[in-house]
């Protein structure tokens, strides 16, 4: 145990579903509002937002570190995904955090474990298209996840901001008695969106970096004054490979709601963009 900020409160990890679930019940026994931050480790400023929104909703917080192998694709970085549960654990000790949940891959996969929770519709579409299966891993996860713990609230990035309707049509469809809450996307100082992989950028690709937000910015600003896909996006994608970007996967102006196609132009709206910058891809979005 580590001791943490939080007065007499201790900060635990635990590595099975069985004392993952004793603690939130155990909480839950003591009328204790529980709040629950799942996340894949390599935590930076994102995460911790997250945490404190957790933190402000409920009275206990919990975090889960597990690089869930069934959201990467066969050439996807799974082998190589960042992990630093050391310092990840200091950082959720001090940031509050009462539990972090760690399983290895065998408890949370045990021999023989074959359901999927897949979300079609809007799992398959923008980031359903160019990862297939990330959803349908990403979605099994997260239902194991709220059925072990059972929190109050579970707490998503709008960074994703596709994961997060995914799931919230998930939590829906399946009755899962839980409140999902979303949280504005953390951004360096020069807007690139905080996330794990961006570690990945070399120098000069870490200066192109941030021209993704402001391209969907600009695109966001342009489709406030009139100006529509498909020209506009043509333009968006353009613009992105003259500041340096090598491929970009989709750059699209949708429904904020449904991620299609907006025909309603008094609905709201989204811009979401993937596009590959060395290594990485990054992703990103925007309201209008
Ligand atoms: O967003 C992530 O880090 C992951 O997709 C999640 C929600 C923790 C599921 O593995």
């Amino acid at each position: 145990m580590v001791g943490s900020k939080a007065g007499d409160r201790k900060f635990r990890i635990v590595r099975t579903v069985a004392e993952f679930r004793e603690q939130v019940s155990a909480w839950h026994r003591n009328d204790l509002r529980v709040g629950f931050v799942p996340t894949m480790g390599a935590l930076h400023v994102g995460h911790m937002s997250l945490i404190r929104r957790a933190q402000e909703m409920t009275d206990r917080t919990v975090a889960s570190i597990f690089v869930n192998p069934r959201q990467f694709g066969p050439n996807e970085d799974f082998a190589v995904y960042p992990r630093a549960e050391g310092k990840d654990t200091l950082l959720l000790a001090e940031g509050g955090v009462d539990l972090l949940f760690a399983p290895s891959v065998e408890e949370m996969y045990p021999g023989g474990a074959v359901t999927k929770v897949s979300v079609p519709g809007i799992g398959d579409i923008l980031e359903g298209e160019y990862r297939p299966g990330f959803f349908t891993g990403v979605a099994t996860v997260v239902t194991k996840l709220l059925l072990q713990a059972q929190p109050d609230v579970a707490v998503f990035g709008e960074k994703d901001y596709q994961q997060l309707l995914v799931i919230r049509r998930m939590v829906q469809d399946l009755d899962i008695p839980v409140q999902i809450e979303g949280a504005p996307t953390e951004r360096e100082d020069d807007g690139l969106a905080c996330s794990s992989r961006n570690q990945y950028l070399t120098e000069n690709e870490r200066a192109v970096a941030p021209q993704l937000y402001q391209i969907i910015n600009a695109v966001a600003e342009r489709y406030r004054k009139g100006e529509r896909p498909p020209e506009l996006t043509h333009w968006g994608k353009q613009a992105l490979l003259d500041a340096g970007f090598g491929h970009v996967d989709y750059l699209e102006v949708r429904d904020a709601e449904t991620l299609q196609g907006l025909s309603d132009p008094a609905r709201a709206a989204r811009v979401l963009v993937a596009a590959w910058l060395g290594k990485p891809r990054l992703i990103d979005n925007v309201p209008v």
